[in-house]
């Protein structure tokens, strides 16, 4: 089949041989040798403009098989995905496209979606209108006329602002009208002479053309590319779709997607793809790998002077093999917030830590958990307070992010929402151990059970708490921060861990931050966002910030903080006699320390 396309096109090259003069390469046997092997090398060109972190996904319009849209799905950040669905291309102003492209979406578990539409460029211009824009890991443009697209947002903060959420790692999607505006020089209708307009110029140094087979495009997809010789064309099918990631389209889908070569790259060449073919694209610039950074904490304190060598080798291991998952996640290309999430786990399942298993005990002799994460790019949030049968608080903290309008869910609430998510449940005492019986029963035979944290002779397993931050390969900055709170709590009492703001936080413009150490000081400074709000407002470093909340702001021994800044430095400040501590970074850094080392 490939071959009959790649036969069938070169004829057709042929007989528009006098048409298209010079821009048409001459056809003869070499030529179909030609498009089977030199189209590789006349990819790899030079590259001329920056195409971003994100992706695209291009579909050539028809119904859309399940496997593009499971992968747009996946692109935009599965469950949390943040969609913004814009309709404008079509006839019906919008609302009725909407709210079916809103369905589809969501019966794919895509929860929150919603509609982005004008006819009015003043309105696109308008900081209000784009601001969803701002929020979302996703937008899909629906079919219809290109032309009502590029009228309405063409050269306005909306195209801007979706240059910057592609520039951030998330997805745009398009299908028929689209999937052309995403291009820049864009076919507005026309066949076989094209009429050629504006688009959005997403995909740079590409004219794509859509319903490409079925609705015989071929001749003006030649046409428009010799009238722009220094632009590729894809012709996409329906039912198909290319995966724009980096420098890289890949094909999805059921049918065929025609790639014809820049006529400024002689011998010119026309080539058919079909799903999971491959191809490098002209004018986009390879990025050289970016910076990321991770640092994570099993809580202040140190190892205790009497402490034996396997517990010491046993917080050390426990570290290493958290950081390890996170390092695994980020050069693999995922997000900080997926890498939070499967660290801070690791760190709860193991009973070293003061958080998940290992957890300390309360007043009533019982564990209460309490968790959070926070997203940089959003500032969105998740918490909850006050668990005590959930396995991973962590990620029950991450659904109440993603799956309801609310950032803190505490006590029976938060069970019940356990249960509705289906997350793993355990009996209360799945969380002791005999360490922790022995340090809370010797806390109560101290200063008549005051919370440990105001003893002096504290020791590091009785307050621990468990965190980690990241900044991604796609500049996205998020914290985490897990923990069983301080030994002998009262029942009920609520730290910092999962208050956004004080024990967790994070925002792409400053820093992400968690905190360790006796909860109640971290909430009245506000320590997490205090840290960000410096640096935001003061123009200080993140060590200066961090230093300053710490050092000047809370008292001697209240415990410490590990930051990482939007540019991947990574700081540690604590108070505490030490903290549990590990980095790593894209130049190699990979540290993990238990005692007051440097
Ligand atoms: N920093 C943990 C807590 O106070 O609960």
């Amino acid at each position: 089949m490939v071959q009959c396309c790649a036969e069938y096109f070169l004829n057709l090259l042929e007989s528009r041989k006098g048409f298209l003069m010079t821009n048409v390469l001459s056809v003869d046997n070499r030529v179909l040798l030609l498009c089977r092997f030199a189209i590789a090398a006349f990819l790899a060109v030079v590259s001329v403009a920056d195409a971003g972190d994100g992706a695209l996904v291009v579909v050539g319009g028809g119904p859309i098989p399940d496997q593009i849209i499971d992968r747009f799905v996946e692109l935009g950040g599965g469950n949390g995905t943040r969609l913004v669905v814009i309709p404008t291309a079509s006839s019906d102003n919008g609302l009725p496209t909407a709210d079916s492209t809103i369905q589809l979406w969501s019966s794919r578990g895509v929860t929150h979606a919603i509609q982005l539409h004008t006819r009015d460029r003043s309105q696109a211009d308008n900081e209000d209108f784009v601001n969803p824009l701002r929020n979302a890991t996703a937008v899909w443009i629906s079919g219809g006329q290109q032309s009502r697209l590029a009228d309405a947002y063409v050269g306005t903060k909306v195209q801007a602002e979706l240059v910057k959420l592609r520039n951030r790692g998330g997805v745009i999607g398009g299908t028929s009208a689209g999937a052309a505006i995403l291009s820049g020089v864009m076919i507005v209708g026309g066949n076989p002479v094209p009429k050629i307009g504006r688009g959005l110029d997403l995909i740079p140094g590409i004219i794509v053309d859509q319903h490409f087979l079925r609705r015989s495009r071929v001749n003006r997809l030649l046409e428009a590319v010799g009238r722009h010789p220094d632009r590729m064309g894809i012709g996409i099918d329906e039912s198909t779709a290319i995966i724009v990631q980096g420098d890289r389209a890949k094909v999805v889908g059921d049918s065929y997607v025609t790639v014809i070569t820049k006529p400024d790259d002689r011998p010119q060449s026309m080539q058919t793809l079909r799903r999971d073919d491959a191809i490098q694209l002209p004018g986009v610039t390879r990025k050289s790998p970016k910076k990321w950074a991770i640092a994570v904490h099993g809580g202040a304190g140190t190892v205790p002077a009497d402490a034996s060598s396997a517990e010491e080798k046993a917080w050390r291991d426990g570290l290493q093999i958290a950081m390890r998952k996170a390092v695994a996640i980020i050069e693999s290309g995922g997000t900080s917030m997926g890498a939070v999430d499967a660290t801070i786990r690791i760190l709860e399942d193991n009973e070293m830590f003061n958080a998940g298993k290992g957890a300390v005990f309360n007043s009533a002799g019982s564990h209460e958990l309490d968790a959070s994460v926070m997203d940089g790019r959003t500032l969105d949030g998740g918490a909850v307070a006050g668990v005590s049968t959930v396995r991973n608080p962590i990620g029950l903290a991450r659904l109440v992010m993603n799956r309801t309008s609310h950032v803190l869910l505490s006590g029976s609430g938060a069970e019940q929402f356990a249960t509705e998510q289906d997350v793993e449940r355990v009996k209360n005492n799945y969380f002791s151990t005999e360490r922790r019986r022995e340090s809370w029963n010797r806390v109560r035979a101290h200063e008549d059970g005051a919370p440990v944290s105001r003893i002096r002779s504290a020791r590091p397993w009785q307050y621990g708490t468990v965190g980690c931050v990241v900044l991604d390969t796609h500049g996205n900055l998020a914290a985490g921060t897990s923990t069983g709170g301080l030994t002998n709590k009262k029942f009920g009492r609520v730290g910092d861990s999962p208050i956004l703001g004080a024990g967790t936080y994070a925002d792409n413009d400053t820093c992400a931050v968690s905190a360790t150490g006796t909860g109640e000081q971290f909430i009245r400074h506000a320590v997490g966002a205090q840290i960000s709000l410096l640096m935001r407002h003061r123009r200080w470093t993140l060590k200066q910030s961090a230093e300053y909340v710490l050092k000047q702001r809370l008292n001697k021994g209240d415990g410490g903080v590990i930051a990482v800044d939007r540019d991947g430095n990574i700081e540690w400040v604590y108070t505490s006699p030490g903290m549990f501590r590990a980095a790593a970074d894209s130049d190699g850094r990979f540290d993990v320390l238990i005692r007051d080392e440097n």
